[in-house]
């Protein structure tokens, strides 16, 4: 497998198999570089979420190997778990951020590189952190534009702003990587643009690569610079954008096809 000083993460091989003898990915290989915007497309129940949540260890793979910087994250345990992890950023659907807390300390929460914890134990430790952390914060709501909103409650937020929350905690935690699963659902066609505009920014300034799970092929095409395209588990498609075409797409997708190329149509008539 191709491997270069470019490479940040390898999937070699990946399987994941759910009790009930469900096999959600299967045997799934490939590379991910600095500067690539890669679009995960995908009819559903595909296992375009499940490939992401192995990528992180969010649930544990069957077989298959995930390296990260060279580090084999399917091996990790406990710290080195812990760490590995802080080195992938995640972006969901339904934002993931703390409602009751400020942007700016779900921001901060970013730099403790992981979010599995209570408000409580953030109410604790935000004093601690020093003013260095504090301005990568600052650094972070700035590259998404909202540093305005720093004191704002997150749950007063809309669902645009409130992605763009989870993406600057995001960068907050200078993960190597980011995976973001359908960060745009959720959102009108109008903040899709923006949210997928900035993490194409990142992609190309900052030089972490993104992995995007999407179900409209069109923001996939305006946005990615490479398509991996699942159906039924197995990777399918995998090459620039440029080689990516309808025919491609029906393949995919097959009796899916029609939605996912018009989705977003139905959404820009539905706020109309
Ligand atoms: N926890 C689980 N236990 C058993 N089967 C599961 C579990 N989670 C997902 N699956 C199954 O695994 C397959 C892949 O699901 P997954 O959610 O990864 O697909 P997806 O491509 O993300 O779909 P969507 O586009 O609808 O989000 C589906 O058949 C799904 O029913
Ligand atoms: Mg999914």
């Amino acid at each position: 497998m191709a491997y270069s000083h470019e490479t940040v993460m390898q999937v070699e091989a990946l399987t994941k198999v759910y009790p009930g003898d469900v096999t959600a990915v299967n045997n799934v290989s490939f590379t991910i570089q600095k500067g690539q915007m890669t679009a995960v497309l995908g009819p559903s129940g595909a296992g375009k979420s499940t490939l992401l949540r192995c990528m992180n260890r969010l649930i544990s793979r069957t077989s298959g190997r995930v390296v990260i910087n060279g580090r084999d994250i399917t091996l990790c345990r406990g710290k080195a778990l812990r760490q590995l992890r802080g080195d992938v950023g995640m972006v969901f659907q339904q934002f993931n951020l703390a409602p009751r807390l400020t942007v700016f300390e779900n921001v901060l929460a970013g730099r403790l590189g992981h979010i599995t914890h209570p408000v409580w134990f953030f109410a604790s430790i935000f004093r601690k952190f020093n003013e260095r952390e504090k301005e990568k914060a600052f650094q972070a709501l700035r590259r998404v534009g909202i540093e305005h909103l720093a004191a704002k409650r997150a749950d007063s937020l809309s669902g645009g702003q409130q992605q763009r929350v989870a993406i600057a905690r995001t960068l907050a935690q200078e993960p190597s990587v980011i995976l973001a699963d359908e960060p745009v659902a959720s959102l009108d066609p109008a903040s899709s643009q923006r949210v997928l505009g900035i993490l194409k920014k990142i992609c190309d300034s900052r030089d972490i690569p993104v992995i995007v799970n999407l179900h409209q092929v069109d923001l996939a095409q305006q946005y990615a610079n490479r398509i991996l395209g699942i159906q039924g588990g197995s990777l399918v498609f995998d090459g620039p954008v440029t080689d990516f075409s309808m025919d491609i797409a029906r393949r995919i997708y097959g009796t899916q096809f029609e939605s996912a190329i018009f989705h977003q149509d139905h959404r820009k008539t539905a706020a109309a």
